[in-house]
């Protein structure tokens, strides 16, 4: 999509952000959480946000590491703004994510992702692990990004996401 920069959230304004858009997707949209979607991950989290200008953000994905195993990190809180969907942003998302990952040499990423979005996830060579778990009434499935595919080519855009 044109007009689309993905970078880490580096302010607290851009944190704020989006929290903000999470709430909107994960409480008031899909109702998957009462009050606040927000939780004890967040403080160890990084986030990386899709904007379209300076002002108006079309969607988040945040990273945080395991707490047992410091070299497997979990992606999650995954949202595009309903507007924005099916441009391919959610994919610019996970796509960011997964090469942060690998920048950070993380030996294995994995999500809770919603049942309904696992093919989205295999299309992108995600593959799941485990068996179904509900949360909060919604199935889910633990899947994993395949981190040791060769992409040369990916190299520049991952340095320009880390350096914006
Ligand atoms: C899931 C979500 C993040 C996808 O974002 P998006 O920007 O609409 O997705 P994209 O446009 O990048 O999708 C890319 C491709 O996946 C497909 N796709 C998108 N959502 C899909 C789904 N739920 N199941 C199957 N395919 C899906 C699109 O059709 C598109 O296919 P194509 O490349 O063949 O045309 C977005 O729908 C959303 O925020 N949903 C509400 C919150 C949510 O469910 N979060 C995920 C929690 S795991």
């Amino acid at each position: 999509m044109r007009n689309c920069k993905v970078k880490l959230a580096v302010t607290e304004q851009e944190i704020q952000e989006a929290l903000s858009l999470r709430r909107q997707v994960f409480v008031e949209e899909q109702h998957l959480f009462d009050a606040t979607d927000e939780d004890e991950h967040d403080e160890e989290s990084f986030f990386i946000n899709a904007w379209k200008t300076e002002s108006i953000l079309m969607g988040t994905v945040r990273c945080y590491p395991d707490q047992e195993d410091p070299f497997v990190w979990w992606g999650g809180r995954l949202a595009v703004r309903a507007e924005y969907r099916l441009r391919g942003i959610g994919v610019y998302l996970i796509e960011a994510a997964v090469e942060e990952m690998k920048l950070r040499r993380v030996r294995r990423f994995l999500a809770q992702v919603q049942q309904q979005n696992v093919k989205l996830f295999e299309k992108l060579g995600w593959v799941t692990v485990g068996d179904v778990f509900w949360v909060c009434d919604h199935p889910h499935q633990i899947m994993e990004a395949n981190l040791h595919v060769y992409d040369a080519p990916n190299r520049k855009r991952r340095q320009r996401l880390v350096q914006d």
